[in-house]
């Protein structure tokens, strides 16, 4: 049976555990036979839409080009995982009408946990001014009203998170479950 294509769409703040949960699925699903690609916003952000920054409309830009290449990749039958902040609600809803099965994922930690864990220490130059428009210190974030899944990452280990992003996958028939260890007698 040819492999339905699918977006699973990471939102959240910086520093939430977004591209870590990816990074861990990645090579879960290709185990299970399913083609896989990853779009993530620092890396992205490097290329594609190398030419943006952080304001409103920049950030509307470069979430509308992501779920140009989500479309594309969906639709031909890719597992897309796709980790962006995408802070505004009505951006996610673009995406969600054009691609093939959204799946919105809320990285739920609080601001500050990610600040506490800091890892790009990107919070602590926001906090004393040095970058504008930080997501969760100077800019809004609008958390999903009705996310497929929720993964509250200051509460669950990464493997507790990808388990449930699996089981969410199992339950939709989108990734296949493990075949049974084939037993040595
Ligand atoms: S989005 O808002 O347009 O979806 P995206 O996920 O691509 O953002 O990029 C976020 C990453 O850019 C952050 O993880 C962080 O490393 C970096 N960054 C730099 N400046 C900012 C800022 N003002 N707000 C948020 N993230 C920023």
């Amino acid at each position: 049976m040819a492999q339905e294509g699918f977006v699973l769409w990471f939102t959240g703040l910086s520093g939430a555990g977004k591209t870590t949960i990816a990074r861990a699925l990645e090579p879960i699903l290709r185990e299970r036979g399913l083609r896989v690609e990853r779009l993530d916003g620092d890396v992205v952000r490097q290329s594609l839409t190398r030419d943006l920054g952080f304001s409103r409309e920049d950030r509307y830009a470069n979430i509308e080009r992501v779920a140009f290449v989500a479309k594309l990749l969906s639709r031909n039958g890719v597992a897309v995982l796709a980790s962006f902040i995408s802070p505004y609600r009505d951006m996610r809803d673009h995406v969600r009408r054009e691609v093939t099965n959204f799946i919105e994922v809320y990285v739920s930690a609080p601001v500050e946990v990610c600040a506490q864990r800091d890892v790009k220490g990107l919070y602590a130059r926001a906090v004393a001014g040095e970058i504008p428009n930080f997501t969760g210190i100077s800019d809004p974030y609008e958390p999903p009203e009705n996310p497929e899944i929720v993964l509250p990452t200051h509460e669950q280990s990464v493997e507790e998170s990808v388990a449930a992003v699996l089981a969410y996958l199992e339950t939709r028939g989108l990734v296949p479950r493990p075949a049974p260890a084939v037993g040595v007698s």
